[in-house]
């Protein structure tokens, strides 16, 4: 080959790397072009070969020739490898990108369950007329949960109250009464009346339906003085039927039996829901039924150790379970248990 044809064949290389080039849209293809044009097996390499048959005069303008070529291609390469770096950061960056006008993530936070607000509500009412709240025992004994409370053993109004035993003598309360006798046992009367509440949780074996669950939540009543009477407890829980459904209330007091009161009453509320003119809520009659009351039995105020002649007292026991129904007109109790979100997000 002359040095005219060498520079012709060179002229085919690079037009060819070009073309070459021209596919290559992957950095990771880059690599191999380059390594085969520009490496040791490649054809500028393999050009120097001519260099034999050149005569002295040629031989310089091989090198310049293969030279132009090399950088011709080299310049192309890292153009393209320029081009490419900044082709695949936008790529990743884009793919990465960050959309700051999604909806973030909500973060869960809960609140207090519709019966404790129940709850917390009457206690704030009460402490606020200076009662002491008082916590009792969910596990209590048959001497506490009946027989204190004026319910001897095979006393027929332990029927309505079967339960879960522990043992013949340990049960799971039936109602928060027993803390009325605990907590007149434990109280200073020559530092003056008691006057306690106490919300908390009791337990009957009841088979569960719409109106029944074997657990539920009662607020106990307690005040017990030198001069109490049955007006006190009228206007007491007239102030909270009032305060649980409205100032515009109305209350009444029917007999009752309790057996550790004497006399019993219940106390019904005028319907919240129609004014007393009578609807489904209460059942046509303008009345609702929302607790069991009554003087506290003498024999009850003995056996905690209280003079009966000396002092007298009142009591009432109210179902927080009942009233978030009637108030929020919840048609099965099982809904306060079952821990559905969409039931509890409804408070
Ligand atoms: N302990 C009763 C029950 O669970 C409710 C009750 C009624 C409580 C009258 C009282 C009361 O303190 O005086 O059915």
């Amino acid at each position: 080959m002359d040095i005219k044809e060498i520079n012709s064949h060179l002229d085919l290389v690079l037009a060819k790397a070009e073309k070459d080039l021209e596919e290559v849209t992957e950095l990771k293809d880059l690599q191999a072009v380059k390594v085969s044009y520009l490496g040791k097996k490649g054809p500028l390499k393999a050009a120097m070969k001519y260099m034999k048959d050149l005569s002295n005069e040629e031989k310089p303008l091989l090198g310049q020739a293969i030279n132009k070529v090399q950088e011709a291609i080299n310049e192309k390469i890292e153009a393209l490898q320029v081009h490419l770096e900044e082709k695949a950061l936008e790529e990743a960056l884009e793919k990465d990108a960050l959309d700051v006008t999604l909806p973030g993530r909500k973060h869960a936070t809960g609140h207090r369950h519709v019966l404790v607000h129940i709850m917390e509500d009457i206690e704030d009412l009460f402490v606020e007329m200076g009662y002491q709240v008082v916590e009792g025992y969910e596990i209590e004994s048959d001497h506490y949960n009946f027989e204190m409370m004026n319910l001897p053993k095979n006393h027929p109004a332990r029927d309505m109250q079967d339960t879960f035993y522990i043992t013949d003598e340990v049960l799971l309360r039936t109602h928060t009464s027993p803390v009325q006798a605990r907590t007149m046992e434990a109280h200073d009367f020559s530092k003056g009346p008691l006057k306690m509440i106490s919300p908390g949780r009791v337990f009957r074996r009841d088979d569960d339906d719409a109106t029944h669950s074997h657990q539920f939540h009662q607020i106990e009543g307690l005040v017990v003085s030198k001069d109490v009477t049955l007006a006190d407890l009228k206007g007491t829980l007239d102030l909270l039927a009032k305060e649980l459904f409205g100032y515009d209330r109305a209350t009444r007091l029917r007999p009752s039996y309790f057996p550790f009161t004497e006399p019993s009453v219940e106390v019904d509320v005028s319907c919240f829901k129609c004014g007393g003119e009578g609807c489904h809520v209460c059942k046509g009659t303008g009345w609702i039924e929302i607790l069991g009351c009554g003087m506290v039995h003498p024999h009850v105020l003995e056996m905690a150790g209280v003079d009966p002649k000396e002092y007298q007292g009142f009591a009432f026991g109210i179902g927080a379970d009942r009233i978030a129904m009637l108030k929020y007109e919840i048609e099965d109790i099982r809904h306060l248990y079952q821990n559905d979100q969409r039931f509890l997000n409804q408070f």
